[in-house]
């Protein structure tokens, strides 16, 4: 998988899994410009700061990405937020975080990529296990998955003729600040938690970032070459039932 000359973006650059996919590419040889509302001390060839609820910011990333780092190949929409409850707790404020997040700001950041992107290169989304089938007690932010997951499959589709390929992951429970502060906001220890949550997966364990990342890092490269408007989940044997 070797990404010497490849150039990246990648969004909630300062996250669990999106730390973890920024030092993937460069492990790689790929030079990464960092998306994240705070990307100070991310060692990265571009600092993008911003807040991906800003339609400009999202609209001009690929851009800039590509004016900073001098090309741009690779894009991994990475950045999301969770939201709790059912339909009947959601908010408005919820309702539009998790839609601007999580759907807007992808599509936003695809549509301003697809023209600049040349043949050979991807666009990684990261859906999750809980947007192919539902999970208890999160309504919209398990819409807002299955959301990204369908516009893949069908960017993957349209755009497949300019040899761009444009694929998903599906995650189930990952070990990044996102799942431990969840548990934490209920009461729990977030390292017995993730023990515990870990005897429920065939593997024996939930992902850690790298695991995540490292799919992200095969579907971007051309070792996927043949892969295009797939959503792959990653989930250690342990679908959502
Ligand atoms: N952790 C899990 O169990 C899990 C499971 C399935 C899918 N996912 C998905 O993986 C992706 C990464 O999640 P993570 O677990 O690493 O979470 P995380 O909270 O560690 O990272 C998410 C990052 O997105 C950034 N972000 C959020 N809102 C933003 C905004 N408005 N503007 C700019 N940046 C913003 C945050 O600052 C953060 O750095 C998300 O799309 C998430 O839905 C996570």
């Amino acid at each position: 998988m070797d990404l010497q000359g490849k150039c990246a973006l990648v969004t909630g650059a300062a996250g669990g899994i999106g730390a973890a996919v920024v030092a993937a590419l460069r492990g790689q040889g790929a030079r990464v410009a960092v998306a994240d509302r705070d990307v100070s001390g991310i060692v990265a060839e571009a600092h993008l700061p911003g807040d991906l609820l800003d339609p400009a910011y999202a609209d001009g990333l690929p851009a800039a990405a590509q004016a900073a780092l001098g090309g741009l190949d690779i894009v991994v929409n990475n950045a999301g937020v969770i939201t709790r409850g059912k339909v009947t707790e959601t908010s408005d404020a919820d309702w539009l975080l998790s839609l601007g997040v999580n759907v807007e700001a992808p599509f936003r950041i695809c549509r301003a990529a697809i023209p600049l992107l040349r043949p050979g290169s991807a666009i990684v989304n990261v859906a999750s296990c809980w947007g192919l089938r539902p999970g208890p007690g999160h309504a919209v932010y398990c819409m807002t998955k299955a959301a990204i997951a369908s516009l893949t499959q069908c960017m993957g589709m349209d755009h497949a003729e300019k040899g761009i390929r444009i694929n998903a992951v599906a995650p189930n429970e990952v070990n990044t600040p996102m799942l431990r502060s969840g548990f934490a906001r209920r009461g729990f220890d977030p390292d017995t938690a993730v023990a515990e949550l870990g005897k429920t997966v065939p593997l024996g364990r939930i992902a850690e970032p790298e695991d995540i990342a490292d799919v992200i890092l095969f579907l971007a490269s051309d070792a996927a070459r043949y892969i295009c408007g797939a959503v792959i989940e990653v989930n250690g044997g342990k679908p959502v039932k």
